[in-house]
């Protein structure tokens, strides 16, 4: 039996590590991504590429029908698809917040809506890309952070709603990790180096995760080895929330 999984913001940075991870695991990924460089990744029976926003009304049925159509079946589900915003709140317009919410927070509400009844068929799981900016206070990053409190609250909620459906439900919340998203952050900061100096200052291991530490987090979190786990926000942080 192989195991078939959906990951959302694949195309580069944290979901393409997980996508290699799962591949690795002996997945078969429907990989979705609004840029058409997800097509990279096709892999003949292995990953098949959607180019979507997760935002549009169709992607949920989309990304959960491809799997279940070419697969056969839907085993776990990997929200990470997201935009970052570093902003003072006062500097934060109407459009800002609805436009991030309508990425980070309702597709993730409305993809796991449509994967849920396939993943109670096969004991399945939803592992969530959360962020420290949803478990703590960071300067400037007010609507960023609101999106990632509500899938960290998303992410308890449906593992007491799923837990005796057999369906865990669990999230990492990196700390910075070293992505073009992190990239860009910076390059738009007045002082690039004094913006990476400060990120490193604050994570006590004095790096950047790695993607692939956050994706090797994400494959555990969807493993039988982490059974009895869910429910839980695992830190992959270096230690910034530990402070
Ligand atoms: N990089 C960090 O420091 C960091 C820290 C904490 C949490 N995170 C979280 O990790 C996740 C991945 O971040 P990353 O660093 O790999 O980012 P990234 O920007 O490198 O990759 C995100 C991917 O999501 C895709 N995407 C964005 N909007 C989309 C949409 N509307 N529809 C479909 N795809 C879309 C992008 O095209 C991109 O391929 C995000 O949820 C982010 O909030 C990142």
């Amino acid at each position: 039996m192989e195991l078939t999984a959906v990951v959302t913001g694949a195309a580069r940075g944290i979901g393409r590590d997980v996508v290699t991870r799962l591949v690795t695991a002996g997945y078969r990924v429907v990989a979705v991504d609004i840029s058409p460089t997800v097509a990279d990744l096709a892999d003949e029976g292995r990953v098949l590429p959607l180019t979507a926003d997760v935002a549009a009304d169709g992607t949920p049925g989309a990304a959960v029908g491809r799997a279940v159509a070419e697969f056969g079946r839907l085993d776990l589900l990997v929200n990470n698809a997201a935009r970052f915003l570093r902003r003072p709140i006062l500097e934060t317009s109407d459009e800002d917040f609805d436009a991030l919410f309508a990425v980070n927070v309702r597709p993730a509400f409305r993809i796991t809506r449509a994967a849920l009844p396939h993943l109670t068929e096969t004991g399945g799981c939803v592992v969530n890309v959360a962020s420290i900016s949803g478990l703590v206070g960071i300067a400037n990053q007010s609507v960023y952070a609101m999106t990632k409190g509500a899938i960290v609250q998303l992410t308890r909620q449906l593992a007491i709603e799923y837990a005796r459906r057999g369906v865990r439900v669990n999230a990492v919340a990196p700390g910075a990790v070293d992505t073009e998203f992190m990239a860009e952050a910076r390059a738009a900061d007045p002082d690039p180096a004094a913006s990476l100096a400060v990120t490193l200052g604050n994570h006590p291991i004095g790096r950047m995760s790695t993607p692939d530490e956050v994706a090797r987090a994400v494959v555990f979190l969807a493993s039988p080895e982490s059974g009895g786990i869910t429910g839980t926000i695992l830190s992959v942080d270096g230690g910034y929330v530990a402070r």
